[in-house]
């Protein structure tokens, strides 16, 4: 959560449309509010404000700030609210340095009243102008810049990533901790960011930072120094031969669908690089010989886990127990150790709950394996092996190809513990396209029925709990109306009091659960509800269900797979009939680097 982005360049000129597009491009970590400043001489020019890029862009004129360094940072608010106060970037008491940061500094409060009763001119409530405090504090003290910003290293507690610069200097500075930051070497300029995809269309030279170190940049150079004692690191920067296509929208009106249309893509490449993977082997038999199985995840990824205990026990006989992230410290953490096995499933593998949970099992001698998306994220780093999702970018924030995914991979690994033929999944990528071409119709057409709707449910049952589960996360995420994601046999113990007449309620029904299903569309259908049944082509679900969503023909465990693409489709359409922009969704982020 939170964007960075600063750049160094070797003569002055109108850096706002570089720190615009750069801010465009880290947008998905945050919208609350944008802010820009320019360094050239002894001026520093600062603009912020609430808002998206364009607008604030517009309003504060950001395209006509010039100098020879710039700063630009997109917030995702914790402490303190949406405002332009609390915007980044932040000035110190005097205005001659300006910084900005990402992540969370968790001793924000305490630093604050130090610095107040030290005489500072404290102007928000926010944990990045702390950061910049903290290093005026030293500089105050007679410190030369790069021993203030060491010291200040050693006084905010949190994971975050920080980028400064003062006055009347030719450089920028950053520091890490805990949080991503990349910074890259071009032909007249060097930059960092808070994420690789916000640099690549400025360079392909990059150096990636670690915990621990300060990073100067100049415009011709980038050095790393030890925030322990001050000495140089030395680290070749290395090219990146990514394409960039994946962080366009290729034609689609929004990041959302294209990635609903990428899924048979990835599930292909996913499964021909799990069929050639040493480290499924290393994760199989950790998982054959484990006291006890933790899949640990949060939101979607969770979703994902619930997936991916049931294939473990129905497929391969092999218990696992599926747990949100920041529940496992609290409820397992005293009771685990170097017996059993976690895997850890994260799209982006930098979610703080993950990593918390990760940093318990190790802490108490679990074999801790990940399942993540981003290569180099602080997951893949951690985790003693871990798979890649191979999903290329995921820009939009409600997750969807990474969800299959790891549904798939979950699928695959269980395949393979039961000894069974793992060809068999070969067929999901082509069954996953055949899925939106015949449902997509189908959901434009109920789309505008749901959208008089702000209140509904999505009941599943078995290998489906947790696609009803994630169809309702979906819904809610973008649509902003309520759904609750539910197993439909506990709709009758108090929710079927919310049926009346046409109330929607949406069941996806496995092919081995249509008897049960039947029974539950027929309690609250005899109660006036609309039951829409996502289900394979079935006569006895015609007859009884408001209407059929099919799905192509598979297996039980297969299906769910299918089953999820017609509620993200539902959801996009239903976001955008509503006027939501589905890639962005309000007060949310992509990415959850806090607790
Ligand atoms: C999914 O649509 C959400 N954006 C969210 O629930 C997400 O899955 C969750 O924050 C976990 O993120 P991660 O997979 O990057 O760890």
């Amino acid at each position: 959560m939170c964007g960075i982005f600063g750049i160094v360049t070797s003569d002055e000129k109108e850096l706002g449309p570089v720190l615009i597009e750069a801010a465009q491009r880290l947008t998905y970590r945050g919208y609350d509010s944008v802010g820009a400043a320019t360094l050239s001489g002894s001026r520093i020019d600062l603009r912020k404000d609430v808002g998206r890029v364009e607008e604030v862009a517009a309003r504060c004129n950001f395209s006509e700030m010039r100098g020879a360094r710039g700063i630009t940072q997109l917030r995702w608010a914790t402490f303190g609210e949406p405002s332009r106060v609390n915007s980044q970037p932040h000035l110190d008491s005097d205005g001659d340095m300006v910084g900005a940061h990402n992540g969370n500094v968790v001793n924000n409060f305490e630093l604050r009243q130090q610095f107040i009763a030290e005489g500072m001119i404290v102007r928000s409530e926010n944990d990045g102008e702390t950061c910049v405090h903290a290093v005026e504090r030293y500089i105050n003290k007679g410190y030369e810049f790069l021993d203030a910003i060491r010291l200040a290293y050693g006084d905010l507690e949190g994971d975050y990533a920080f980028v400064i610069g003062q006055a009347n200097d030719d450089k920028l500075y950053a520091m890490k901790k805990g949080s991503g930051l990349v910074a890259g070497i071009g032909e007249d300029f060097t930059c960092l960011s808070s994420d690789l995809p916000s640099i690549l269309p400025l360079t392909r030279q990059i150096i990636r930072p670690q915990d621990g170190e300060i990073i100067t940049l100049w415009a011709d150079r980038v050095e790393l120094r030890s925030v322990r004692d001050g000495s140089l690191i030395e680290r070749e920067p290395e090219t990146v031969t990514e394409s960039m296509d994946a962080v366009q929208k290729g034609g689609y009106p929004h990041f959302m669908l294209k990635e609903i249309h990428e899924q048979s893509r990835v599930a292909r490449e996913l499964l021909h690089l799990l069929d050639g993977s040493h480290e499924v082997e290393t994760i199989l038999e950790k998982i054959r010989t484990a006291r006890h199985l933790y899949l640990i995840g949060c939101g979607t990824s969770y979703h994902a886990c619930l997936s991916g205990s049931v294939y473990l026990a129905q497929l391969a006989g092999r218990p696992a127990i599926p747990i949100l992230a920041p529940q496992f410290t609290p409820q397992y953490g005293p009771a685990v150790g170097h017996e059993d096995v976690g895997l850890f499933v994260s799209q982006s593998g930098e979610t703080k709950d993950v990593l918390n949970a990760l940093e318990t099992a190790e802490s108490r001698g679990m074999a801790a394996y990940g399942i993540a998306n981003v290569i180099g994220s602080t997951l893949t780093k951690a985790a003693s092996c871990w798979l890649p999702l191979c999903c290329g970018y995921e820009i939009s924030v409600p997750a969807t190809k990474t969800f299959t995914n790891q549904v798939l991979t979950f699928l695959y690994l269980a395949t393979r513990l039961a000894g069974l033929d793992t060809r068999s999944l070969q067929a999901i990528p082509d069954l996953l396209d055949e899925t939106l071409e015949m449902t997509a119709p189908q959901i434009q057409a109920l789309t505008p029925v749901l959208n008089d709707w702000d209140d509904m449910y999505c009941l599943g049952y078995g290998a489906t709990l947790s696609i009803a589960l994630e169809g309702a996360l979906k819904l809610k995420e973008i649509t902003y109306a309520h759904c609750e994601g539910m197993l439909s046999t506990e709709f009758k113990h108090g929710p079927l009091s919310a049926v009346r007449q046409d109330y929607p309620v949406i069941f996806v029904a496995g092919p081995a659960d249509i008897p049960l299903i039947i029974s539950g569309i027929n309690e609250v259908r005899v109660r006036g509800a609309r039951a829409i049944v996502i289900a394979e082509p079935d006569p006895r679900l015609e007859a009884n269900a408001s209407q059929v969503i099919p799905v192509p023909k598979s297996d039980p465990h297969i299906f769910p797979l299918l089953a999820v693409l017609p509620l993200q489709l539902l959801s996009y359409h239903m976001s955008v009939a509503r006027g939501y922009d589905p890639d962005f969704p309000r007060n949310l982020s992509k990415t959850l680097t806090v607790d």
